[in-house]
């Protein structure tokens, strides 16, 4: 790109910041309109939530903003390139994208979008779908060399479903080739795809693997997701909760920027609020496996004990291990002889206990619990650096 077309890519902030959101939902809409096979892909309900439509529009307004220099977004693209592999993403796609989104931009601008805008946004577009294109290759491709390894779906049969509490079930899942699996980074995720009736399409999640790296299944550990009120109930968690052992699912290999790494010796504090405990359970798995010695705090927080998911498992880990403390927190607290404190995760209660020299803090749950664990450790004087987190959807935080 030449300088003068940086400058008016650069020009365009200003309405990507009010009305950015307006042209992703026009994008997706024209693009399911033409493509409807993309519906296979991408997660309906996040359209619906209007979610993936405020992740897009941040992304390409966080890339207007540094189109100087796109290497700071390195990270959110690295983020990014790993959920699009996680999806089997292709190049050719790319084409797709940029299309719709150039029409797109054309359409909501109007007449504002003379022709020397739409030639500096259709660069500024093909040199980042570049540089995306090339960190998926690498993805791939050290994905593909890994023993075990595969890109792209494979089959999947399940195994095992073991109840976890009233709405979490465990999946143990094995592949169908009988060959064998790739190993994970704790904190990883996979996707899984399976056909919806009801939508006559199929439909992609992400689901983290559940427990330490077993070269015998992956496990996820699924909630079923029920609303009640004005809001419909989760359309692929349902359909998991009704499956049989013996049944087929697509999975795709292990991807994800979430994660602790197996030889870091970091003490580690987890925290997690109801499903959130998934990654960091394969988190807190490894590190028995491996460094013993090394500390390890545990907290979790959820509804009531009918709902708390793991909790002999982690019970027994506490007795069994020095290294490991744990905190349990319970919304509504019943059984007055469990050693659970009521109410939500309060760190400034348990500072003593979770201030540790080079510690890593990593947090999982829902967006307003995160942002709030995320608060109080700043408060109690814990680095950015050390903090990580991840969301159940679209990556909307950017905390740091
Ligand atoms: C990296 C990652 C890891 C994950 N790990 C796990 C895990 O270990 N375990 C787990 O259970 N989940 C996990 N998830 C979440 C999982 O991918 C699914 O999002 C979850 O199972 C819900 O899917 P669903 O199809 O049942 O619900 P969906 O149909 O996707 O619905 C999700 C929510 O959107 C709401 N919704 C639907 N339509 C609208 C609308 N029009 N307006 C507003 N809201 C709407 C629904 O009511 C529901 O609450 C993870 C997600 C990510 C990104
Ligand atoms: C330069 C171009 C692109 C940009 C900037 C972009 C950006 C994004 C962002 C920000 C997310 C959310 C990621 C997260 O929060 O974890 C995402 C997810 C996704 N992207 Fe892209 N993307 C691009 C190209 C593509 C292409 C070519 C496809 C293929 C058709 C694609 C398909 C998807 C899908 C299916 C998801 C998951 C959606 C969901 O879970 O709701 N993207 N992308």
């Amino acid at each position: 790109m030449n300088t003068n077309q940086k400058a008016l890519v650069k020009a365009t902030v200003p309405v990507l910041k009010t009305n950015g959101t307006d042209l992703t939902k026009h994008f997706y809409t024209r693009m399911f309109t033409h493509n409807p096979e993309l519906k296979n892909l991408f997660n309906m309900s996040h359209q619906a939530s209007g979610k993936q439509q405020h992740a897009l529009a941040g992304a390409v307004l966080a890339y207007a903003e540094h189109i100087e220099n796109p290497q700071v977004l390195i990270n959110v693209l690295q983020s990014i390139g790993n959920k699009h592999v996680s999806l089997n993403i292709s190049p050719e796609q790319y084409d797709i994208v940029g299309f719709h989104l150039i029409s797109s931009i054309k359409e909501v601008l109007g007449e504002a979008a003379h022709d020397e805008l739409i030639e500096a946004w259709t660069q500024a577009y093909n040199e980042l779908a570049q540089i995306m294109i090339s960190i998926e290759h690498e993805l791939y491709e050290s994905a593909l060399k890994k023993e075990g390894g595969w890109k792209g779906w494979r089959a999947f049969v399940i195994a095992d479903i073991v109840e976890e509490s009233d709405e979490i079930k465990s999946f143990y899942l094995k592949p169908r080739d009988h060959q064998l699996i790739a190993d994970y980074l704790p904190g990883q995720y996979i996707s899984i795809k399976t056909f919806i009736p009801e939508l006559g399409h199929e439909q992609p999640r992400q689901y983290s693997l559940s427990s330490a790296f077993n070269p015998e299944y992956y496990r996820i550990s699924v909630k079923r997701e029920k609303n009640g009120q004005n809001l419909p109930d989760g359309i692929v968690s349902n359909q998991l909760h009704q499956k049989k052992t013996g049944d087929e699912l697509w999975v795709s290999a292990p991807a994800g920027v979430f994660y602790a790494h197996p030889e870091s010796e970091n003490p580690l504090v987890l925290i997690s609020g109801g499903i959130g405990a998934t990654p960091l359970l394969s988190m807190l798995e490894t590190r028995k496996n491996t460094l013993q010695n090394s500390t390890v705090v545990w907290l979790h927080s959820c509804r009531n004990e009918k709902v708390h998911a793991f909790k002999d498992h982690i019970n027994h880990l506490n007795t069994d291990n020095q290294w490991l403390t744990t905190h349990i927190f319970y919304e509504t607290v019943d059984n007055h002889s469990d050693p659970v404190k009521k109410g939500r995760i309060n760190l400034q209660e348990i500072r003593d206990e979770i201030l540790i020299d080079n510690a890593k803090y990593y947090i999982c749950g829902p967006e307003a619990f995160i942002k709030a664990q995320y608060n109080s450790l700043l408060q109690l004087g814990i680095a950015k650096e050390d903090i990580l987190y991840e969301e159940f959807g679209p990556q909307l935080l950017h905390l740091n």
